[in-house]
């Protein structure tokens, strides 16, 4: 295989489908066809329509990405995939896909982590020059609506998992505060809009896990909280009332992620960076406070490769053979697709 291989990236974990092009670490094209509105009506992602809508349009997007990138397919060197974790019947989608493309183009097929392939959302947008020493040992921390995983990395491909939510992901309580609060699907970028004109101050919440000795998570008491607290308001809330409540929420959601970093960093002060990535990392509310709060550098993926998206996925397939060569590359294409993190295959990436 040639030392800068082109790679595709095929992401089809939830409800975006994704395809991006990737050679020598520069996104050549990446395309993210969005389903948010075909499940907003239901106030969440809705499994079988996802499925359907990633195999009514994956075809297309394929056609559009060789025409936008100017190559032929015979162009591609491998393919990276999300296997998992994510919807099955939508993983299956682009799963199928990628193995039938692999078996026709008689190419090397990479499954990969999702939850991984997010950090490299962050990675991509390193400032050039930028080296891996400078980076790693470093702590990772995905927050998106399935997980809120904080990782100790040693290098681009090396994950040990710390420590994860316990009950709900961070974007996951936006979503069911933002329905509580009668604001449409997805929650987290309306709550962060309406917190702009609102206090923080005016709705103090309980801060959740203090008493933990783990540094894992918990949302799903915040949720309870707004639950009770919506109870003794009067509605339809005012605009200030709204406002005041996303904001005070939003903080008090904010501020375990910020305190679980400052232990993560007593805990390993060896570490040279942290990288933020996943949907939430698009809050700049969440930027704002964590760059005041914490004394390492905190690096973010631009915005465009927060939510899922192909190129971290590419960019992850690209890493992973930087460091292991051909013999990284399945060419065994009977893998399966899963659903959970902690189902990840025993070597799995
Ligand atoms: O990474 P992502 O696109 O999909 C998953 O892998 O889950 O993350 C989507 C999640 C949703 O829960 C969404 O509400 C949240 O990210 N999100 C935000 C913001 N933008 C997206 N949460 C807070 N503030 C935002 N600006
Ligand atoms: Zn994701």
């Amino acid at each position: 295989m040639k030392e800068n291989p082109l790679i595709i990236g095929i992401e089809t974990s939830c409800d975006e489908t994704a395809l991006a092009l990737i050679q020598n670490g520069k996104i050549l094209v990446s395309l993210v066809s969005s389903q948010v509105k075909d499940h907003a009506k239901f106030g969440g992602v809705i499994p079988e329509i996802a499925a359907r809508k990633h195999l009514e349009v994956i075809s297309h997007l394929y056609e559009d990405l060789l025409l936008q990138a100017g190559v032929k397919e015979s162009d591609i060197d491998f393919i990276t995939v999300t296997q998992g974790p994510g919807l099955v019947g939508a993983l299956l989608v682009g799963n199928l896909f990628a193995k039938g493309l692999a078996a026709n183009l008689r190419i090397p097929l990479l499954p990969v982590n999702h939850v991984h392939a997010h950090v490299h959302g962050a990675l991509l947008s390193l400032e050039e020059g930028k080296k891996n020493e400078d980076i790693f040992p470093c702590l990772s921390l995905v927050v998106s609506g399935g997980h809120t995983n904080l990782f100790y990395m040693k290098s681009p491909i090396h994950f040990e998992l710390v420590s994860q939510s316990l009950d709900d992901a961070c974007g996951e309580c936006f979503d069911k505060v933002g329905k509580m609060l009668g604001l449409p699907y997805p929650g987290g970028p309306i709550i962060e809009k309406t917190a702009r004109k609102g206090d923080p101050t005016k709705f103090p919440m309980p801060k959740m896990m203090t008493k933990t000795k783990t540094l894992d998570f918990s949302y799903s008491g915040l949720k309870t909280h707004l639950y009770y607290l919506l109870k003794e308001q009067e509605t339809p809330l005012s605009e200030e009332t709204l406002a005041n409540i996303c904001a005070s929420f939003q903080d008090n959601a904010f501020e375990q992620l910020v305190r679980r970093l400052k232990q993560a960093c007593n805990l390993f002060p060896e570490v040279k960076s942290i990288l933020i990535a996943g949907g939430v990392a698009a809050n700049l509310r969440f930027r704002e406070l964590l760059s005041k709060d914490l004394k390492i550098p905190a690096i973010f993926p631009a915005l465009l490769y927060c939510s899922d998206n192909a190129a971290m996925v590419a960019a992850y397939g690209e890493a992973i053979y930087k460091a292991k060569g051909e013999a990284g590359l399945k060419q065994d294409l009977s893998f399966e697709s899963y659903s959970r993190y902690h189902e990840l295959p025993e070597g799995g990436l």
